[in-house]
């Protein structure tokens, strides 16, 4: 793989600034987000008043865990615009996520927000390994989802060429991989590996491509998956994060050098972690909730927004400021089975150390008796595709997850092509234990 360490000189100089510093801005920029909230926002000024706290009551950066949470549901009960700041008119932006279940949650950017999220976007890339002059296949899907367009008005604020590809189409995906030679793509996990698929399908080795870098989120996804990736394209596998209610892709990024969790970029969200049990705070390197608060947005400012994402916050390496842990999953995605909680991340890391199946993988939650019960679904790889080898690869893994993860399953391997494939985000757990 090639070297991309990006040149220091092309960094904004608050990557690699002081942590005095970096603490300092954000004091400065949390007093004015507070303030903007609560003068422009009914609800947070509500939320304030009844908690007995005002914006003025914010002298140091740990006074921010007196003030209340942010939850989903208020952007649901404030639909469509009620969290807004500023007049609609000055929105120039709207997106959406649907959602599983109630109303869609809207998100708005005034053009201050939009500029910071393409600089933010950019500077994510330049951290991945990619420069001015690369180009880059966007196969995150456009539309109402924060992933299509908050990339490409990244890639193009960081001077690449940007192939507005979009999710879906795999074949056609590949064939302008081969034709156009981009130097990074930007997808989520799930779809690269049907990426994958299609070059083989088509005969291709994917290590010819001329692909050197993908910028992979919008779900979570492991190390072993990124080494399995890595290898079969050679290529770097870069993490990014991001959320529409803050922003979309962006919020935080790996550096393609170290590839050791993904720096948040604080001088425009104020990360804490917290026990999402009792909402205490806890010290950086404990796991527990993410909770953010945005420092320069103008549109949608939120304070101490519950992600539900579990990790916890490292100390600079590559940059100096924080790095939050690749996310082992959201709090919503926890099953509990027989007292055990299980992550679909720790199934996939399993599935990735056996060998004879491929990495697609969907996970069925069912009722056996009283009692709830979990059945994966795998394939096996074309090489070891017979009723021997499937046997010896479902033993094997329902053998791991029991000694690794602690829970019994019932594991399903299929022909290859038999789970269901995505071109967005993979849904992992298929909840059936109503069903029976
Ligand atoms: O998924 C934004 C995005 C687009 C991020 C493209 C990265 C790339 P939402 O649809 O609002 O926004 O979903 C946000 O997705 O709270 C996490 O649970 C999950 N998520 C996003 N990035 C990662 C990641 C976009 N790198 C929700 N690892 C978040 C794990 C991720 N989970």
């Amino acid at each position: 793989m090639k070297d991309l360490t990006p040149n220091k000189a092309d960094l904004d100089p608050i990557e690699v600034a002081s942590i005095d510093e970096i603490r300092a801005t954000q004091l400065v920029r949390m007093k004015w987000s507070l303030r903007h909230a609560y003068d422009n926002v009914p609800v947070y000024k509500q939320r304030f008043d009844e908690a007995g706290v005002h914006p003025d009551d914010l002298k140091t950066l740990a006074d921010l865990s007196k003030f209340p949470f942010t939850y989903k549901n208020d952007l649901r009960d404030n639909y469509p615009f009620g969290l807004f700041a500023v007049p609609r008119e000055q929105i120039i932006r709207l997106h959406a996520s649907s959602g599983t279940t109630g109303k869609a949650t809207v998100v708005g950017y005034t053009e201050g927000d939009i500029n910071n999220w393409a600089d933010l976007l950019a500077r994510s890339l330049r951290a991945s390994g990619l420069r001015r002059g690369d180009m880059v296949h966007n196969a995150y899907g456009y539309g109402l989802f924060t992933g299509g367009l908050g990339a490409h008005y990244g890639i193009e604020r960081l001077g690449a060429t940007v192939v507005p590809m979009g999710g879906g189409q795999t074949k056609k995906q590949v064939g302008l991989i081969n034709d156009f030679k981009p130097d990074g793509i930007m997808v989520t996990p799930s779809y690269m590996l049907n990426i994958l698929e299609e070059f083989h399908k088509q005969g291709l080795d994917p290590r010819d491509s001329s692909l050197s870098v993908g910028v992979f989120g919008a779900e979570p996804w492991t190390n072993a998956m990124r080494l399995e990736v890595e290898k079969a394209f050679d290529m770097h596998a870069v993490d990014i994060y991001g959320l529409s209610e803050i922003m979309g892709p962006g919020v935080a990024n790996e550096c393609v050098e170290t590839k050791d969790g993904l720096h948040v970029w604080e001088d425009h969200f104020y990360p804490e972690i917290i026990d999402p049990k009792t909402g205490e705070v806890v010290p950086d390197g404990e796991m527990g909730e993410l909770v953010f608060t945005t420092l320069t947005k103008e549109g949608l400012p939120m304070i101490r927004y519950r992600t539900r994402d579990l990790t916890r916050l490292l100390p600079g390496t590559a940059r100096s400021m924080r790095r939050m842990e690749k996310i082992t999953g959201r709090s919503d995605d926890m099953i509990i089975l027989r007292g055990v909680n299980v992550f679909p991340t720790q199934i996939e890391e399993q599935l990735m150390a056996t060998g004879g199946l491929s990495p697609h993988f969907q996970i069925e939650l069912y009722k056996s008796g009283r009692m709830d019960a979990l059945r994966v679904y795998v394939e096996a790889n074309p090489d070891a595709a017979d009723e021997l080898s499937k046997t010896a690869s479902a033993r094997m893994l329902s053998k791991r997850i029991k000694d690794m993860v602690g829970v019994s399953t019932e594991i399903v391997v299929g022909d290859p092509g038999d789970v269901a494939r995505s071109e967005g985000k993979a849904q992992r757990v298929i909840d059936n234990r109503d069903k029976e």
